[in-house]
């Protein structure tokens, strides 16, 4: 398995009127390529703020304070990544979207209440798929079906392949005020148009024609959910991240949408990141999962193993709250509260509420390591080495 993603010692702090809330605690994540990954906690835990963080998009009062974020985009060269907390917003600007994509929960948010389905999924396409449809375009600007007048084709092939190198030319932004020439953006959109189409029904939206000409309210929330997927899939994205992007929909909408993205996971992208709170939908759909406790990552494994045999006290907890039908008697629930992220408990995060608890772990982190099987802890249960 080669990594895609690989956050090493990433610490994020939010500076609050109540003090400094330490959200990241040295979060050692790695996601492979080819891979659905689950990670799973409690509210408040820092899934959302573990992917904002390698994304670059934490806001203030947040600061990403430390670490290291990698990305490997190619999947043959394990060597060849690009450490992401070190370049620039522009470089991250075209990360976003093009090699990694993300659906958030509420898709009301996501989507334009005044724009229609088409223009937002164009939209997307226009973006950052502008020189591949440039090409295309120039390609096929002869064929028999492009019903444009001769000398207009002559004039705007030349347009088109130098749109293909380089979509941001003085020349273009110069010509496209001029009237013949404001042919070439009809196209273009036309052609967006037809790909959000295409994109829509592959996701078994049966009249896409006409959802493209609807505005969000006209559609339920699994259709907007799924034309969210389809803005970021028009991106063609290698890694997609799911932020509880199910949690709101009834249980048959969740599911499709769920299968939906195991089929993609199959056929369109190399990985996705399944953010949930729901074990359930973990163990039948992702093939590796991290646990997170107040800001620390406490266990990776594969979800057989996980879910066969916990190592982590808490996730052995987390697992046992779990309501089950054959279950008798009184649900088990986790003893004690979630830590405050202002003053957390030094050394392992979940001590205080831990059956195990040793004079160790109330001073310092124990390392995340591996114990065979590509299963990692991070509990002095399984290994001496410290962190700090
Ligand atoms: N804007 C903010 N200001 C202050 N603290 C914040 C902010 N955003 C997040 N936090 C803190 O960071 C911690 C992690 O939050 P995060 O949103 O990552 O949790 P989560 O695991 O995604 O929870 P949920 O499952 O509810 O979405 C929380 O304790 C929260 O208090
Ligand atoms: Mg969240």
């Amino acid at each position: 398995m080669t990594k895609l993603v690989q956050t090493i010692d990433l610490i994020t702090n939010f500076y609050t009127y109540e003090g400094v809330v330490r959200a990241l605690d040295k979060v050692n994540l790695t996601i492979e390529h080819g891979t659905t990954f689950g990670l799973v906690g409690e509210s408040g835990c820092g899934k959302s703020v573990t992917v904002r963080s390698l994304l670059r998009i934490i806001q203030a009062p947040g600061k990403v304070e430390d670490g290291e974020v990698w990305f490997f985009q190619n999947a043959q060269q394990d060597t060849e990544g690009i450490e992401l907390l070190s370049q620039n917003e522009k470089y991250m600007q075209a990360l976003r979207g093009d090699s990694i994509s993300m659906i958030f929960q509420e898709p009301n948010a996501a989507l334009n209440p005044i724009m229609s389905i088409g223009d937002q999924v164009s939209e997307s396409f226009l973006f950052h798929r502008k020189q591949e449809m440039c090409r295309q375009i120039s390609d096929t600007l002869y064929s028999p079906d492009c019903q444009i007048f001769l000398p207009v084709k002559k004039l705007l092939q030349p347009l088109y392949r130098l749109a293909a190198k380089n979509t941001g030319a003085w020349l273009l932004k110069f010509l496209s005020r001029v009237p013949v020439f404001k042919y070439w953006d009809r196209l273009l959109k036309r052609e967006a148009l037809r790909r959000s189409v295409d994109i829509i029904a592959k996701l078994g939206i049966s009249n896409a024609e006409e959802i493209v000409k609807s505005y969000p309210h006209n559609l339920s929330g699994g259709m907007k959910q799924r034309i969210v997927i389809a803005i970021a899939l028009a991106c063609h994205p290698v890694l997609l991240i799911a932020d509880e992007a199910t949690s709101n929909l009834d249980v048959t909408i969740q599911a499709q949408i769920l299968e939906l993205l195991r089929e993609l996971r199959q056929k369109e992208i190399s990985s996705v990141l399944l953010i949930t709170h729901d074990l359930g939908v973990v163990a039948e759909t992702c093939d590796r999962v991290g646990v997170m406790y107040a800001g620390q990552l406490c266990e990776v494994a594969n979800v057989k193993d996980l879910f066969g045999n916990p190592k982590h006290p808490y996730t052995q907890a987390l697992l046992h709250s779990v309501p089950r039908l054959s279950q008798k008697g009184p649900l088990q629930s986790i003893e004690g509260s979630v830590p405050n992220l202002v003053a957390p408990p030094r050394g392992c995060r979940f001590h205080p509420r831990c059956p195990h608890c040793k004079e160790i772990c109330r001073k310092s982190f124990p390392m995340l390591v591996e114990i065979g099987n590509h299963h990692f802890v991070a509990c002095y249960l399984w290994t001496n080495l410290s962190r700090d």
